[in-house]
């Protein structure tokens, strides 16, 4: 998709349509529409009469050949009340419009933009707009996504920034949600087309196409790095497992913070020995998602290039039962040289997470963050719609909260707590790899955090965002890129 930029008023936009929202309060004046010409707002002021138009957050009404604009017809979109409205939500009101609009036969459409229009409102339009314009039937013989939104026109008379201004933001939004759209495509492909090998392919191209320092380490290497956690979880399966490893490290960045971006990478978790119901089991080809995540940040750093050192660091494997799987009991000694006891080989996750930090600090890498689909318990706390946010060190756990704010991806920390070391205690080993089903969000954060040991790290626990099972007025149902835009916005804040 292109976005395009036209110096020109609402009423005489050439393109086939033009899109304005409304709040629900004042239907007719607010928002964008109130920069259309009278005789379209009388118009709208008779479908406010019948009920027609009501300006309810995504309510989409549809008019063909309105009075009063050059255009063939225009699409007004609700934002709800005024008192409850965030500035990300316009790029939710672009993307209902666009997930409206491109089923429609329309490929190219105007956005009115007001004068107060911004940087960060056109990154947030350009951004929401893109993410819509996505769907996930890519194996359907006759799919959605053969419908494509060609061209955004951003449109408005009276604009304060400058062109400049104007376009770099809108191509940082592209940056950004083109980003989020490769990690929803790599969460959306099923377990048999998402082998570690091909994780590690498609990373692989995706870094040689951005110019990234690419390196994957394959068994024998992770043999020797006695990554004995990670190892115990691939050994299960026919698979051979990969560490990814990804460097953007620009020479004019400070030397330090070197971040260490650690993300899942369970292309499928079955849950081994301990092995899951079949109800959903499906879901879990998305155990990667983290790891995902971070690959798509990667790929939109390269891009935007914001001085700051970063590491991702991803293991890849699936969690299998099979002969030489490994077992409930099992006492395994991770990198670090901790033992942990095997309560349960369905929580694989913290112990591929656990290696992947040891190898980050030895790395160099001095701030960690880590995302990952690690707990059901996660949904059950905070539902679909809040990322689970853990960590000790409060600035960074605060500066990833504040960029979840600004991009619209919903954040909320929970505790860490040395009192709950003692539920996940072994009789046997320094640590078990489970602690029970109450608070199962924070123990397996706290067991993660083990291997963080005294560098600050936070740690985002996506089990329940990270996938949508239902289709949103501006999001396809499915993979959701989260929290890929609050990563990346993280990056190039840090770098000023
Ligand atoms: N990958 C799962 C967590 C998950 C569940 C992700 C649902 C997405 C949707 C993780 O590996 C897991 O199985 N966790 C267990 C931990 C338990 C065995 C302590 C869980 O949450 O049940
Ligand atoms: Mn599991
Ligand atoms: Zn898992």
């Amino acid at each position: 998709m292109k976005i395009e930029l036209q110096r020109e008023s609402p009423a005489k936009l050439s393109v086939p349509v033009v899109t304005a929202w409304c709040f629900e309060d004042d239907p007719v004046s607010s928002g964008t529409m109130g920069l259309l010409p009278d005789a379209t707002r009388r118009l709208l002021a008779e479908l406010k009469e019948t009920g027609e138009l009501k300006g309810k957050t995504y309510e989409r009404t549809f008019i063909h050949r309105p009075d009063g604009l050059a255009a063939q017809k225009l699409l007004v979109v609700g934002a709800g009340k005024k008192d409850k409205f965030t500035p990300y939500l316009t790029g939710r009101l672009a993307g209902a419009a666009v997930r409206f609009l491109r089923t429609r036969g329309i490929h190219q459409v105007g956005w009115i933009c007001g004068e107060e229009t911004d940087a960060e409102l056109v990154q947030s339009v350009s951004e929401g707009a893109i993410l819509a314009d996505y769907d996930v039937d890519c194996y359907r013989t006759e799919r959605n996504g053969d419908f494509h939104l060609d061209s955004l026109v951003l449109a408005g008379q009276s604009l304060k920034i400058s062109e400049e201004e104007l376009s770099a933001a809108a191509e940082r939004g592209l940056v950004i949600s083109e980003a989020a759209n490769f990690t929803r495509s790599l969460v959306n492909e099923p377990a048999n087309r998402m082998t570690p090998t091909i994780l590690a392919q498609q990373a692989r191209e995706m870094a040689a196409r951005s110019g990234l320092d690419f390196q994957e380490l394959g068994l024998e290497e992770i043999r020797s790095l006695k990554m004995g956690a990670f190892l115990a979880v691939a050994q299960g399966s026919d698979e051979p497992p990969r560490l990814l490893v990804l460097r953007h490290l620009p020479p004019d960045a400070p030397e330090s913070p070197i971040i260490g971006l650690v993300g899942k990478g369970i292309t499928f978790d079955s849950g081994g020995i301990s092995l899951k119901p079949s109800h959903n089991m499906h879901e879990m080809k998305t155990d990667m998602a983290g790891g995902a995540t971070m690959l798509g940040v990667m790929q939109a750093i390269s891009q935007i290039r914001p001085k700051v050192r970063v590491i991702a660091v991803i293991p890849a494997t699936e969690n299998m039962p099979g002969g030489k799987a490994y077992r409930p009991g099992d006492v395994i000694t991770s990198m670090s040289g901790k033992t942990i006891e095997v309560l349960n080989t369905d929580a694989e996750g913290r112990l591929a997470l656990a290696d992947s930090l040891t190898y980050a600090r030895q790395l160099g890498c001095n701030v960690l963050i880590d995302a990952a689909t690690l707990t059901g318990a996660v949904t059950v706390a905070l539902g679909n719609i809040t990322t689970g946010v853990f960590g000790r060190d409060q600035e960074w756990v605060g500066r990833v909260i504040a960029s979840g704010t600004r991009q619209g991806e919903r954040m909320w920390q929970l505790p860490l707590d040395d009192d709950y070391r003692e539920l996940y205690r072994s009789s046997i080993a320094d640590i078990a790899n489970t602690g029970g089903r109450y608070g199962g969000a924070i123990t397996a954060a706290m067991f993660v955090g083990e291997f963080a040991e005294d560098t600050p790290w936070v740690h985002l626990d996506i089990a329940g965002t990270a996938w949508s099972n239902e289709e949103k007025p501006y999001l396809a149902k499915g993979p959701t890129g989260i929290p890929v835009r609050t990563l990346t916005d993280l990056l190039t804040h840090l770098a000023g």
